[in-house]
């Protein structure tokens, strides 16, 4: 969450700084599913679903008794359901779970799976206003609270279950480092949010413009690969550029050809 919500908040910076920051996340190529799935999804499912089985054996009693750690112990169970509910839904927006074709053509007309990495900042910032833009972006400040909400009190009561602050003092002190941390990482994720919200039509192609000429000069240098999938549609970019490189490879191709060619008729 820390590397997500800082990685997005670059978009406050710029375009740029996020384009840059989307295609060195891309530039894991092929272990990136690998990553995606064993380092973020799994875990997640697995948290969650233990989580679940946790909060269906709470025993809330806020309303016996009102001190503030009765009230923690019910938010973080509260935040944890909400922040199910919200990363299912928010990766099936953005990310869309799966990526093979035939799913994608069902989900995407459904307005989901609507991030395209090499479009970040253009197809993020349009997804955000469907629906006449304030669904969204409420949905995201409060998923996105709730998620922070239940990282940094997460933080403070496993520090109690794996015993690192018991006495009453170092909880004492321990509540005012994760209410810190809290209180940092709320604030990264909102500039992310805002970053992601507050565009109109206007930014949102001037932002295009600029990853559409990232790509091409990414592609020129040879250092992003060619890749329709991961474009805003149509993607004439790619195809001329596969065209050219075509062209390329045959004129190559043909000059070997003559040369082998001449090399023959000198030896006869
Ligand atoms: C400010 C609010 C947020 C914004 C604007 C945002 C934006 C995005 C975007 C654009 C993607 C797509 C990345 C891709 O497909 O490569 C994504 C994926 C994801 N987000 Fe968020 N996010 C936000 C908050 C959160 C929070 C609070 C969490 C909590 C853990 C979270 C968890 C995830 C996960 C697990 C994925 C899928 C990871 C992946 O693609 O590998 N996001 N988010």
């Amino acid at each position: 969450m820390c590397v997500h919500l800082t990685v997005n908040s670059s978009l406050l910076n710029s375009v740029q700084s996020f384009q840059g920051a989307v295609y060195g996340i891309h530039s894991l190529g092929r272990f990136l599913p690998i990553v995606e799935w064993g380092g973020i999804f799994l875990p997640l499912l697995f948290h969650a679903l233990f989580g679940v089985w946790i909060a269906k054996n709470a025993k809330l009693n806020t309303s016996q008794y009102k001190y503030t750690s009765n009230r923690r112990y019910s938010w973080q169970r509260w935040t944890g359901v909400i922040a199910l509910v919200y990363l299912f839904v928010h990766v099936l927006h953005l990310h869309g779970w799966f990526h093979f074709a035939p799913y994608l053509a069902v989900i995407e007309p459904m307005n989901f799976a609507q991030f395209k990495p090499y479009n970040a900042a253009s197809t993020m910032m349009s997804a955000m206003n469907d629906f006449g833009g304030f669904v969204w972006p409420a949905f995201y400040l409060v998923g996105m609270l709730c998620c922070v909400y239940h990282l940094a009190n997460g933080i403070w009561t496993a520090g109690i279950t794996w015993g690192l602050w018991l006495t009453p003092a170092a909880q004492r002190r321990a509540s005012i480092v994760s209410a810190a941390f809290g209180i940092g990482l709320a604030f990264v994720g909102t500039a992310a949010w805002y970053a992601a919200t507050s565009a109109g039509p206007e930014d949102i192609a001037r932002a295009k413009m600029i990853e559409d000429r990232m790509y091409q000069v990414g592609l020129d240098a040879g250092y992003v690969p060619v890749s329709e999938e991961k474009r805003t549609q149509p993607d004439e970019i790619s195809e001329q550029f596969e065209a050219e490189e075509a062209a390329e490879e045959q004129a190559i191709h043909e000059q070997l050809e003559n040369a082998g060619a001449e090399v023959l008729a000198d030896q006869e």
